[in-house]
């Protein structure tokens, strides 16, 4: 059977590039994988003092993490690190402590941004996050992404320049997710 995959983007915008790259990805291999765009917009700013009456919103948003057989994190690059938005969505999805969803999940990341470096800082801080969290995640290919006119096209699918290495790379991400099947908690 296909694997279900949650996809995170750690943008709000409306217009966010993030969010384009993440659904002309799946668009790449959508006969070999469910995806479901896991919205994190709407989380509440995590806070300890509700640990023992965690926000429904969160309790929902770990549910369905830990419905997953992965997670594809698609995210752009703040001031050199994660933007706030994902690591709110991480830290609640961690607590309580030992309670958290995402342990054991095999995860991939990917992102893009404008710039040369193409949000690979935020990736490699990503990186160090995910460890703690315990997730087994795809070292190679890397995915930093430019975003460059015609990376998706006008139809949302990835343009013609980026397909063959973005077509692979999504066929290693759902091979890792294969090899690294989630423990069950
Ligand atoms: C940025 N941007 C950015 N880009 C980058 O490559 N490295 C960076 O460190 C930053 N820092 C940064 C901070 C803040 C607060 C904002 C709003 C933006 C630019 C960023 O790549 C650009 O806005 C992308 O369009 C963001 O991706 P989404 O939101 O469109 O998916």
């Amino acid at each position: 059977s296909k694997p279900n995959i949650g996809i995170i983007v750690g943008s709000n915008s409306q217009s966010s590039i993030n969010m384009q790259l993440a659904k002309a990805l799946t668009k790449l291999v959508s006969d070999q994988a469910n995806f479901e765009i896991i919205d994190i917009t709407k989380l509440p700013f995590y806070n300890r003092d509700e640990d023992d009456n965690t926000p429904k919103a969160f309790v929902d948003f770990k549910a369905l993490i830990g419905s997953k057989d992965g997670i594809l994190f698609v995210t752009p690059e703040h001031n050199r690190s994660v933007p706030a938005l994902l690591k709110n969505a991480l830290d609640g999805g961690s607590r309580p402590f030992k309670q958290g969803a995402w342990n054991g999940i095999p995860a991939g990341v990917i992102g893009t941004s404008p710039g040369g470096p193409a949000t690979s800082m935020a990736q490699q801080h990503l990186r160090n996050i995910l460890v703690f969290l315990d997730m087994p995640t795809m070292q190679q290919p890397e995915g930093f992404i430019q975003w460059k006119d015609g990376l998706v096209d006008a139809n949302g699918n990835i343009g013609t320049a980026s397909h063959d290495y973005l077509n692979t790379w999504m066929q290693k991400f759902l091979a890792w997710v294969e090899k690294h099947p989630r423990q069950k908690q």
